[in-house]
């Protein structure tokens, strides 16, 4: 948008002729004579002339007002978009605009005129910025209807799907055990996924040449004495050396085995639970154990084989069997007479207890181990161990729990 120019008027500037120099004082009526004084003689006639002089610029100044409203209602009539009327405010009202720049005149003008003059020029200020506020809330509301047009709801629009998280059915099962075995008084503990050989082996009795120790069991670090725990039997060692009994502990976590294929995953979660007081015997395990299972799977009256078998750090050691049964394609726990294998137990070994600093004369503890994803295939029918760890979201859908359930 071209700015209009505004010019003073020629009497503003112009010297009379080219005989005399004078300085007008401020208020621009009485002129002051400089130069040669045969002149002083004019100065009855520059008096006359000065007042028309002033006179003049004060119409000028009228006319410049005038002339500034007029042009500034043509060009607030045109005005098409915000950002041109954010063009004519700065023009008009901005530092240099024209509006302000009457005020900076308004030092030119004699002390009796200054307070008329400058009412007229506030006033036009005010119109000014009346009507550029105006045209502001025109667009501002034109710009308002148009994003609320476009933000119409429709309700006919098919609604969200719900992507609410689901729990994974491992640490549901992690949840039951931790349930259960916080009724019966146990204490849970944690103990470090990084272990040393002494905690994950030889303070269990394992020895030296146990199979578990070689590479192809066991994740080593290089450089290092450090290794990832193949059994959370770990955490035994470490509750018995900081603590001596009576202890009822139990202990859930992932455990690391160089191992993969379809009943083999080189990550998983064990269970294991141990009490060691005076006077523990094998009955104590059966109870625990049976009370445990039964709990875990729902059922009365599960059947539990025990038989014998060899862990380095039991002595005796037994695996335990349920009973089950496959009904229409189903596996039914605690109804049947087929056993299948579900965990590992038995007595601390003494040499265990000895390593823990622990009386093996006047204590006696018993111990097992669970596989939990073995757990949580039995309970919920999953079929393939990789299942729990492929993170496909399928298998949460159809397998994970609503926080609801958890
Ligand atoms: N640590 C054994 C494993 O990883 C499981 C186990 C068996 C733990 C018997 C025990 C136990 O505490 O008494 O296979």
């Amino acid at each position: 948008m071209p700015k209009a120019k505004y010019y003073l008027h020629p009497f503003d500037f112009k010297k009379p002729n080219g005989y005399i120099d004078f300085i007008f004082t401020q208020d621009g009526l009485r002129p002051t004579v400089v130069g040669n004084p045969i002149y002083r003689l004019f100065i009855f006639e520059l008096g006359i002339l000065n007042q028309f002089r002033y006179i003049s610029r004060l119409m000028t100044y009228d006319l410049r007002l005038s002339t500034i409203i007029s042009d500034f209602n043509s060009q607030i009539s045109q005005v098409k978009n915000k950002q041109e009327l954010e063009e004519i405010r700065i023009s008009f009202l901005g530092k240099k605009g024209f509006v302000t720049e009457l005020f900076v005149q308004l030092k030119n003008i004699a002390t009796e005129e200054k307070k008329a003059f400058g009412a007229s020029i506030n006033q036009a200020r005010d119109q000014v910025t009346k009507e550029l506020d105006a045209k502001k809330d025109v667009f501002e509301s034109a710009e308002l209807n148009e994003r609320l047009s476009g933000e119409k709801i429709d309700l006919t629009a098919p609604i969200r799907k719900n992507n609410q998280g689901l729990i994974h059915p491992i640490n549901k099962v992690m949840k039951e055990i931790q349930e259960i075995f916080s009724q019966l008084g146990f204490e849970f503990a944690h103990g470090p996924e990084i272990e040393d050989d002494f905690y994950n082996f030889t303070a269990l009795n394992i020895d030296e040449n146990h199979p578990a120790r070689q590479m192809q069991d066991t994740f080593y670090f290089k450089n290092t004495p450090l290794l990832l725990r193949t059994h959370t039997s770990n955490t035994q060692i470490r509750k018995m050396i900081e603590s001596q009994p009576p202890l009822k502990v139990a202990a859930l976590g992932r455990v690391f085995r160089c191992d993969s294929d379809q009943t083999h995953t080189p990550m998983f979660h064990q269970f294991e639970g141990f009490v060691v007081d005076e006077n523990i015997t094998m009955g104590h395990l059966k109870w625990t154990l049976t009370n445990f299972l039964e709990k875990f799977f729902e059922v009365k009256n599960l059947e539990l084989r025990f038989r014998p078998s060899f862990f380095p750090f039991t002595e005796p050691s037994a695996e335990v069997d349920i009973n089950y049964s496959i009904q229409q394609g189903k596996i039914q726990i605690g109804k049947g007479d087929k056993f299948m294998e579900i965990l590992g137990c038995g007595m601390i070994h003494p040499n265990v207890l000895r390593n823990c600093k622990i009386d093996s004369e006047k204590f006696q503890g018993f111990a097992f181990g669970i596989g939990i994803e073995r757990l949580a295939m039995l309970k919920y029918g999953i079929t393939d161990l990789r299942m729990f760890f492929e993170n496909d979201v399928r298998f949460l859908k159809h397998f994970g729990f609503k926080p609801s359930e958890f």
